[in-house]
Formats: structure tokens, C-alpha cells, sequence
């Protein structure tokens, strides 16, 4: 069977780095167009791409010499690791080009027919594509959430589904990838704890999860009746966001309870056995010191979220754990089980 040519915006950049590694050799998609800054168009992706992940880059992207955003494309799936600055105006752009937009960026998650998607939350968020095709004539954009957000929407939706969760409070520690590269400097951060991270950050942990837990009626998104409250932290780790959620729940439920809806979780990624779909999304992890980023972000090739120390709490009715990979799970490995299942789903657009 021939594979569906795909596209990468932002390939130089951290998440674009993980795009062109997580689809070497992809049953379904290949790589056949890299896109960058003009900083970067024109030279072979070997040389406009330092390359920051292990070994080389994979051998069929080192030759592609690297387009500019203006640049015509003819992939009819493009994959978004694009600068939060450019990314809205170019993905709308090539959206009403006929192209299926797959984005990492921040820019059109609330957009009220984008789907803000985690396949095995939301699946049924994908009929809002139906909408913005008719908006553009065929091309459409679906967004994966924020880094922190995977990580904490997927401990979350089996609870919500279970028991209803009215509120949340959450605190993060975030690896230094997650600000792409070089990110924080080296002096700031060794030794280190820093209270803040830019961009909204908090703002964004606060929102989407709403968004992904809440419903589509056919003509809107109705944001999940609940509330978050987050305080975020850079800490001095590579890859891997973890955090700490205090839960309260609308119909009480013990921490037995709670590990039992979390522990069997499954979705349509996993019914289908998607390609980069993790056999179980969630990792219930019953030691006491776990999860940890350096033992446990890797788990299913960085594509299962780690939940551990689901316990109880006397102001809150569950505290637990929450870990993510920020660049695969929370980034590039999101946005390509995104894709796949548009793939499964046969809602991937012709050649545009
Ligand atoms: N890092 C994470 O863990 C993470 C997780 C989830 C989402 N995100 C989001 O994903 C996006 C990329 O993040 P990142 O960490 O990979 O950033 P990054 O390392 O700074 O990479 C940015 C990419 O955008 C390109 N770019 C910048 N300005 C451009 C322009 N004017 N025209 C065309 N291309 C341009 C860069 O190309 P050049 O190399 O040519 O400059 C580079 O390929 C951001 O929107 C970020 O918020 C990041």
C-alpha cells in the first residue's frame, strides 16, 4: 500500500524534530515536505536542522531540502510544530487550501469548530471538522492540547466519567524541553526551581481540559461544568511533565474507586490499534514514589500517560500524580494518533 505524503511545518524546531524521528518508517504516512523559516528554506534538512534528538536524523527527511511558509505544498496532511507566532495565519491559510492541518500551536484551540482532540477523550469532537470544511471548501484544522494538558485531561477523564468532577487544583513541574530550544538558560534553571512559565501557560491549563471534557452538539463546544486552578514550575529535568491535581468530585468515590476507573481506560485508539496508540493510555502505578520522569516518560514509546498515588485528602476528596512526555505524548506522538485516526475514520482530504 502506498503511504499518504505528509508534511511537517516548523521541522526544525523541538517538536518538529520529534514529527520527522516519530514518522520514520510510519506505516501510513511518509515524509515528503519540511517546511521552516526563511532562516531555513532552501538547504537540505540535514543542515537547516541542528539535530537535538539521539542519533541521526532519520535518512528519508536528511535529503528534503526545506520549503519556506509561502512555499506551495502539495501533502494533502501537513503536521504543525510552527512558532506560535506565525502558526494561526499559516494554518488557516493552508486549511483553506484544501489541506488537513494536524497543530501543535497554542493559536486556534479555541476556535469554536476546531476539535481540541485527545482521541481517547473526544473522539466524538471530530464531527466540528464537518463545519469548518464548509467554512473552507474541504481543508480543515484539528488541534492537540497543550503539554501539561494531555497529561492531566487524560487522569481526569475517567474520573469525570465516573463520578463528575466539579473542581481542580493543579501544580506543574515542567522538563526544560517543553520551552523548545535553547529555552531557559542554563544558569537560570541549574540548581533550580522557576515559578513561571510565559505564553499563558496557566491560562491554558485552566481552559482546555473544559474543552476536551466538554461536549459538541452538532453547532458548538459546551465547556465541561467544572473548574481548575493551576500554578506552574520549570524544573531542571529534560522531557517529562509531572503534576500534582487535588480533586473534588460531584458523587464521592474512595481512591479504590478512582484506580479502578483509571486502570482500565481504554478508547477508540486502542479498539482500532492505531499505530502509535499505547495498548493502555494510562499507567496506574501502585509505588509509592512514582510516577518519576527519568523512570517513567518513556513508557509505550512515550505515549502513555503515568498516573501514580491516587490517594485521599482532607480538603479535597483525591490528590494523585500525573506524567506526561511533553514532546511525544504532549506534542508530536498527540498530533500523529490525531491523524491516524482521521486516517481510520477515512476523513483525511484528497491531494489538494
Ligand atoms: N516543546 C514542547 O514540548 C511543545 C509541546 C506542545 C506544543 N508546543 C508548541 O509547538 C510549537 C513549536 O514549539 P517548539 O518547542 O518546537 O519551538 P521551536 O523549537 O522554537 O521551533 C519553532 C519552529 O518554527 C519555525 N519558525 C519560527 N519562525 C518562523 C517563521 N517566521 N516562518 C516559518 N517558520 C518559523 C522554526 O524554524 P527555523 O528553525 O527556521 O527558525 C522552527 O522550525 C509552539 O507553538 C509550541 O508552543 C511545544
Amino acid at each position: 500500500m502506498s503511504r499518504i505524503p505528509v508534511g511537517v511545518l516548523g521541522a526544525t524546531g523541538a517538536v518538529g524534530q520529534r514529527f520527522v524521528q516519530l514518522l520514520e518508517d510510519h506505516p501510513w504516512f511518509e515524509v515528503r515536505e519540511l517546511v521552516a523559516s526563511d532562516r531555513s528554506a532552501g538547504k537540505p534538512y540535514r543542515q537547516a536542522a541542528t539535530w537535538r534528538l539521539a542519533g541521526e536524523p532519520p535518512a528519508e527527511a536528511a535529503g528534503i531540502v526545506v520549503s519556506g511558509l509561502g512555499d506551495p505544498l502539495r501533502s494533502p496532511l501537513l503536521f504543525s510544530g510552527l512558532d506560535s507566532s506565525v502558526a494561526g495565519e499559516a494554518e488557516t491559510d493552508l486549511s483553506s487550501r484544501g489541506h488537513a492541518v494536524i497543530s501543535n500551536s497554542k493559536n486556534h484551540r479555541p476556535d469554536p469548530d476546531v476539535p481540541l482532540l485527545i482521541p481517547e477523550i473526544n473522539p466524538d469532537h471530530l464531527a466540528s471538522i464537518e463545519a469548518q470544511k464548509r467554512r473552507t471548501g474541504g481543508g480543515y484544522i484539528v488541534t492537540n492540547p497543550n503539554c501539561s494538558v494531555v497529561g492531566l485531561a487524560m487522569a481526569l477523564a475517567p474520573l469525570h466519567r465516573a463520578f463528575g468532577i466539579e473542581a481542580v487544583t493543579v501544580v506543574t513541574l515542567q522538563a526544560l524541553s517543553g520551552a523548545g530550544y535553547p529555552g531557559v538558560a542554563s544558569l537560570d534553571i541549574a540548581d533550580n526551581v522557576v515559578p513561571y512559565i510565559g505564553g499563558g501557560e496557566e491560562e491554558k491549563i485552566e481552559t482546555e481540559p473544559l474543552k476536551i471534557l466538554g461536549t459538541w452538539d452538532g453547532q458548538a463546544f459546551a465547556d465541561a461544568p467544572m473548574s481548575i486552578s493551576a500554578s506552574v514550575h520549570r524544573v531542571d529535568v529534560v522531557d517529562g511533565h509531572t503534576m500534582a491535581a487535588f480533586v473534588n468530585l460531584a458523587k464521592k468515590a474512595s481512591p479504590e474507586e478512582a484506580r479502578k476507573k483509571l486502570a482500565c481506560f481504554r478508547g477508540e485508539p486502542q479498539e482500532r490499534e492505531l499505530p502509535s496508540a499505547p495498548r493502555r493510555p494510562i499507567h496506574l502505578l501502585e509505588e509509592d514514589n512514582r510516577p518519576q520522569p527519568r523512570l517513567d516518560r518513556d513508557r509505550e514509546r512515550g505515549m502513555a500517560v503515568s498516573v501514580g498515588r491516587v490517594r485521599g485528602d482532607r480538603r479535597y476528596d483525591l490528590r494523585l500524580e500525573a506524567l506526561v512526555h511533553n514532546t511525544i505524548r504532549g506534542a508530536a506522538g498527540a498530533a500523529i494518533l490525531n491523524a491516524e485516526l482521521l486516517h481510520a475514520r477515512g476523513l483525511l482530504p484528497g491531494r489538494p
